[in-house]
């Protein structure tokens, strides 16, 4: 996978989040100072990839046995987190090279209050031997006394340029014929995750150059259109022939639910519908239920229905 065969080795291949590199490569001056951490941001960032980074920097050719990588939302739970870090801090002698042992902790948001607290101790516990690095999504999520004994730093999503310009760099080397206009597709379709754009790349690449055509294929773009097909039968208060149709999309042409609402959302702009505010309204009111796991059949299925009132309320009917 592209993903893996592009993961920076070191900090100063990490694309974009110069101000963080720029403290880590300084902290990584004075290996014995270094703090713990704790990366946030979005997904596909280079957060993982970050901490792999200092983690070989600071520990060398033998980071992998001086290294603990946990999964914080592990079933198994804070007691197993407990049992692998007493363990993992006996095992092996630290050698003059060494100052200490790292643990990272990825996903740490996953963990419940409680094992946040219990995490607190265990770092404290472990702190002579080993330094951790914890990974989350969203800071919020950290309780206090967890963020006030890391150094925090929050990665930033990768701009469209130097996404661009990395998606270049990937296809240049894997000799993939790309145009401007198909790069930038991509970039703007993934709103910053630089592993999605990289993902799409490489989907596109296997069916030809990285172009518009390609590009909208891979992303099931090339049936934006018929969207707008789906909202105009609803408006015209044909509900069941625009239900059939967007789930003939979503089920047969493998349109996702939200890349639905997303073209939804420009097709009301476009048509120019009538009671535009409130179908806006309406379709942010369906993302966000579909977003937090609502069924997005029912969901869908409720707005067109709710489309085609507004248009029938304007009309006096
Ligand atoms: N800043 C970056 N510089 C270079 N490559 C990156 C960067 N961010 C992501 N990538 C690419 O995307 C892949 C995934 O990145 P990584 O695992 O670091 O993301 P993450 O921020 O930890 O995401 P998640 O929150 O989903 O775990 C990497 O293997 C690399 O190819
Ligand atoms: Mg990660």
């Amino acid at each position: 996978m592209w993903v893996e065969k592009y993961r920076p080795t070191q900090i100063s291949e990490i694309v974009n989040q110069k101000e963080i590199m720029g403290s880590l490569k300084s902290f990584c001056k004075k290996k014995s100072e270094l703090p713990h951490l704790l990366f946030s941001g979005a997904a596909g960032i280079g957060k993982t990839t970050t901490a792999l980074c200092i983690v070989k920097e600071i520990l060398g050719e033998y980071w992998r046995n001086f290294t603990l990588e946990l999964n914080a939302s592990d079933e198994r739970g804070i007691n197993m987190v407990r049992e692998r870090i007493k363990k993992f801090s006996r095992f092996y002698g630290l050698s003059t090279d060494i100052p200490f042992k790292m643990i990272i902790l990825d996903e740490a948001d996953e963990m419940t209050s409680d094992a946040q607290t219990a995490l607190r101790r265990i770092i404290e516990d472990a702190s002579k031997y080993c330094r951790f690095i914890l990974i989350t999504n969203n800071v919020s999520k950290i309780i206090e006394p967890l963020q006030s004994r890391c150094a925090v730093f929050k990665f930033s999503k990768i701009s469209n340029i130097d996404l661009v310009e990395h998606l270049h760099k990937v296809s240049k080397n894997e000799n993939i014929k790309n145009d401007e206009y198909g790069l930038k597709m991509i970039a703007d379709y993934v709103n910053g995750d630089l592993r999605h754009a990289i993902n799409i790349l490489q989907a596109t690449s296997s069916i030809g150059n990285i172009n518009n055509q390609n590009v909208k294929t891979v992303l099931g773009l090339t049936k934006t259109k018929e969207v707008e097909t789906v909202l105009m039968l609803a408006i015209d208060g044909k509900i069941l022939q625009a239900r059939d149709k967007m789930i003939e999309l979503i089920k047969v042409y493998g349109m996702s639910e939200t890349d639905f609402l997303k073209f939804m959302n420009q097709a009301v702009f476009k048509i120019k519908i009538n009671g535009l505010s409130k179908a806006i309204q309406t379709i942010a009111k369906c993302d966000y239920r579909v977003l937090v796991g609502a069924n997005p059949e029912i969901q869908l299925t409720a707005l067109l229905s709710e489309l085609g009132d507004l248009n029938g309320a304007e009309r006096g009917i």
